[in-house]
């Protein structure tokens, strides 16, 4: 009898579920999600090394195929690299005198192993993903900026990963620029009509 009894109570001092407990936190979570936007200009100020690693754990917490976890990224707050990665990316763009990072300080170019799995592409993007909110949730701004697959295809972007030690079959899947915005945040565009079609 005392064990039924002992094991009883041991029952219902069980903790509540943490994803039950958080739930009031749902609200945040979707405003955030619904109000991120690309952010285009940029103050030159350099966003705290506390919070781009913050920014950079969220995407590491993305979900990949098979948890394989084909991602990497370079965080790059160097401005001398910054401005280099700038000019590759403008030069594929076939326009030189453009900075296609919009003068934001901070560049986290995510990359991914094809060779690691072959959802290295879904891998990637979700961890752009997770970056671009979780900046937002930061409080700064950030923007997807492509033609990451191009520059490391190029001579000087293999050479940017071999001089950083990174072997391995890395496609570049994009590069998330950071910053604090500088003017007004961007609104949201209309959502398109027939986004989701039901089936009930
Ligand atoms: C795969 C991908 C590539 C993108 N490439 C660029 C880019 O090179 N330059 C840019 O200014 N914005 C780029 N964007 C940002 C989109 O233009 C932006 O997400 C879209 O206009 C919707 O705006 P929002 O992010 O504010 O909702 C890219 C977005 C995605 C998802």
């Amino acid at each position: 009898m005392a064990i039924v009894m002992i094991l009883c109570v041991s029952c219902k001092e069980q903790p509540v579920p943490e994803f039950i407990d958080k739930k009031p936190q749902k609200d945040i979570v979707m405003e955030n999600l619904l109000t991120r936007r690309s952010v285009r200009q940029y103050t030159d100020e350099m966003p705290p090394k506390e919070v781009i690693e913050e920014i950079c754990k969220a995407g590491t917490y993305a979900p990949t195929g098979m948890n394989k976890q084909s991602p990497i990224i370079i965080a790059v707050t160097n401005k001398e690299m910054r401005d280099s990665l700038s000019r590759l990316n403008a030069r594929v763009m076939g326009n030189d005198s453009i900075d296609p990072f919009y003068g934001a300080p901070v560049v986290l170019v995510v990359l991914a192993d094809k060779d690691t799995s072959y959802t290295y592409v879904e891998d990637g993007s979700l961890v752009m993903g997770n970056l671009m909110n979780a900046a937002h949730a930061m409080g700064l701004g950030s923007c997807w900026i492509h033609r990451a697959k191009e520059v490391f295809e190029s001579e000087e972007g293999k050479q940017i990963l071999a001089d950083l030690g990174i072997e391995g079959n890395y496609v570049g899947i994009g590069n998330c620029i950071l910053g604090y915005v500088d003017g007004e945040y961007p609104k949201a565009k209309e959502r398109k009509e027939n986004w989701v079609y039901w089936v009930k």
